[in-house]
């Protein structure tokens, strides 16, 4: 039976303001998810959204909405974003879900019923922001002393949670268990500031505001939010629920992974919560640095962008993947700047590996007319090369075990480059010129083709876009797990080979930095009148702008798939009496007939590019929502050519 590997990010407050620190810990639970998942292990990896509280009750009043109205739209921008970033996430919770909020009162009256949970007088400090309470002795400066924002003095009765009870099985366990509380220096942080400080019972219900999962027994208050957001990693899986095959199955938690700013919540009250319900208690709790901007978290310095959504949309998903993954040292915080982002995809995307690619393919295709020549003739290097190519799986299963993340991929790269310096000093070029040589290019590009390959099923996890693409010139379509495909090897010769394109446009930094300065100060515009989120508002134009545009009705004649491309469709269009070649990228939500006869909308006038080798003389239009794409299309059959304006 395949071991099971249970994962969990936090559970987002959908506030709306999400930004590149937001997309911190999903990626990086991604990429672990994927690592175990490619080794085997039966993965389940959670996420979802905490969705309750006065927080998000001020917030939705803000934007004049109903509660429940804003959060859903909110969630839907949630999901948008992490289906962009290619989260592979097995289930999405949102604690206004039914079964959660039903399960999280279950749990309230089992804590009640044990005598864990009593009423009393609560008469402290609460921070909202944070849904946090605070007593006198806590504050900082009458400040909260997480967030630095002002506390408001609460009176109310409530109900409390033993927590004080649960105080040296904590320490003991933090102490004991040195795997539970990650990286080590929380660990110092919760027992000498918390701990051993002494703790105290915690309120766990308010009667102040309604949006919140009512105490079961005690309708005028709502439970605690933290109570409800911290009990969906047992939620999720069917605690107190109709069926509970999957808490069985894969409680207790592999890794609660989470920014450093909650690790109190999940390191002290979460266990004392699994304590007293006596269920048993998650292996690991990892708590991150964060993603700075500027001096803080949240603060842009002048600048930068960190729009996911932007980001991802210009320099492609996995250059964000990357950044997130690779730059920031796990465990502490680290700065983001358009700079370092920039400079990353130039060097190790587009050069190094970007590289070794074209590189190799191309001579594949230009001596061996895109065959994998055999192994026929060893010489100098290839036992160096053939070494590290056999052992970087290794290093980088050890990597990703330490959650040494950037390491993990310093190792893929280490073969990257070790394999462009290889190309470098067998020179194939020179090689090709000489039929005699013949027998010692084809063991170099066979020894290059398997670096790349190992390369690319390696980075996978990370960067599960560009290693596809990859995998698919080298003709392998699904490699969806670590085998034998892991050792130097494992191709036989005979393959297809195709010439690829390139990975990563090659960016001009100085030129880029400026677009990017602009492209930040028209966003910070936007955020300042208070538009929605993520979505660029663009520039008014004159109308001889938009009479530039030459926009007309076509009917698609035929319509193919583009071999190897998931996303491309090629439509022939008649405009009029001629037709155009269009490449369009709805793929995903057509199938090639049903297009046939229907009428479109074409740019005709935009400059030709190739896609995937094939030219796309204009464009369709066409828009999207959570059910796919939809052309536009005039509201009755008009004769093709017909002018749009
Ligand atoms: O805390 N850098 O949700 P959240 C790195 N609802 N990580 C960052 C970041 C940054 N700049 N900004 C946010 C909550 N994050 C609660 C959790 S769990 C039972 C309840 C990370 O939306 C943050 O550290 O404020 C956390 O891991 C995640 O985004 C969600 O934060
Ligand atoms: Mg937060």
């Amino acid at each position: 039976m395949k071991e099971k590997f249970y994962i969990t990010t936090p559970i987002y407050y959908p506030s709306g303001k999400w930004h590149l620190g937001t997309c911190y810990t999903t990626v990086v639970c991604d990429a672990l998810a994927r690592f175990k998942r490619m080794q085997g292990y039966d993965v389940f990896y959670l996420t979802g959204t905490d969705e309750h509280g006065q927080k998000i009750e001020k917030v939705a009043q803000s934007h004049g909405m109903p509660t429940k109205k804003f959060v859903d739209k909110q969630v839907e921008s949630l999901k948008k974003i992490w289906k962009l970033l290619n989260i592979s996430y097995d289930k999405f919770i949102r604690t206004t879900d039914e079964y959660h909020q039903k399960a999280v009162q279950k749990i309230f009256q089992k804590l009640y019923d044990k005598g864990d949970i009593y009423k009393s007088e609560y008469e402290g400090w609460y921070c909202t922001p944070c849904e946090a309470f605070w007593t006198e002795k806590q504050l900082k400066e009458n400040k909260c002393p997480d967030c630095g924002r002002e506390v408001e003095l609460t009176k109310e009765s409530s109900y409390f949670f033993r927590l004080s009870k649960y105080q040296d099985r904590l320490i003991e366990l933090i102490e004991n268990n040195p795997e539970f509380l990650q990286p080590k220096s929380r660990q110092n942080e919760m027992l000498n500031n918390f701990l051993r400080a002494g703790l105290q019972d915690l309120a766990v219900s308010r009667t102040s505001f309604k949006w919140g999962v009512p105490v079961p027994f005690d309708k005028d208050h709502v439970i605690y939010v933290w109570i409800d957001a911290l009990s969906n990693y047992i939620t999720a899986l069917g605690y107190m629920g109709e069926d509970d095959s999957l808490f069985k199955k894969f409680w207790p938690a592999d890794i609660h992974m989470m920014g450093k700013e909650i690790i109190r919540f999940h390191s002290i009250i979460w266990p004392a919560i699994l304590m007293a319900l006596d269920v048993e208690l998650p292996k690991k709790v990892y708590g991150h640095g964060w993603l700075l901007f500027g001096s803080d978290k949240i603060s842009k310095s002048k600048g930068n962008i960190i729009d996911p959504i932007i980001l991802s949309e210009r320099y492609k998903v996995d250059a964000v993947r990357y950044y997130l993954l690779r730059e920031i040292p796990f465990g502490q915080d680290g700065a983001f700047s358009n700079y370092a982002f920039l400079s990353r995809i130039n060097a190790d995307l587009c050069n190094s590996l970007g590289n070794l690619l074209s590189r190799t393919t191309a001579m594949v295709n230009q001596y061996f007319d895109g065959i994998l020549p055999k192994s026929k003739k060893k010489g100098e290097h290839d036992s160096e090369l053939i070494e590290i190519a056999d052992n970087v799986f290794e290093k980088v299963k050890d990597n990703v075990d330490k959650l040494l993340i950037p390491e993990a991929l310093t190792e893929i790269w280490n073969l990257i480059n070790r394999s462009n310096k290889y190309i470098d000093e067998t020179q194939p070029w020179i090689l090709g010129k000489d039929e005699a040589q013949k027998d010692r290019l084809s063991t170099i590009l066979y020894n290059l083709v398997e670096c790349l390959r190992i390369s690319a099923t390696l980075l996978k996890p990370f960067l599960p876009d560009t290693a596809q693409r990859i995998l698919s010139d080298l003709s392998l379509q699904d490699v969806n797990e670590f085998s034998e495909n892991t050792k130097f090897g494992y191709l036989k010769g005979g393959e297809k080979i195709t010439k690829s394109q390139p990975l990563f446009p090659r960016i001009n930094i100085n030129k880029e930095l400026e677009e990017m300065d602009k492209l930040a100060s028209m966003l910070e515009k936007k955020n300042e009148l208070g538009k929605g989120t993520n979505e660029i508002k663009k520039p008014e134009i004159e109308f001889d702008d938009f009479s530039k545009l030459d926009l007309k009705v076509g009917t698609v004649k035929a319509c193919e798939r583009i071999p190897k491309s998931a996303k491309l469709l090629k439509l022939t269009v008649e405009i009029g009496d001629e037709e155009r070649t269009i490449v369009s990228g709805i793929a995903k939500s057509f199938e090639p007939d049903d297009l046939v006869g229907k009428q479109v909308v074409v740019v005709t006038n935009l400059k030709p590019v190739k896609l995937c080798g094939v030219e796309s003389q204009g464009m369709v239009l066409c828009t999207e929502d959570e059910n796919g794409i939809v052309l536009i299309s005039p509201q009755r059959d008009v004769p093709s050519g017909s002018v749009v304006n």
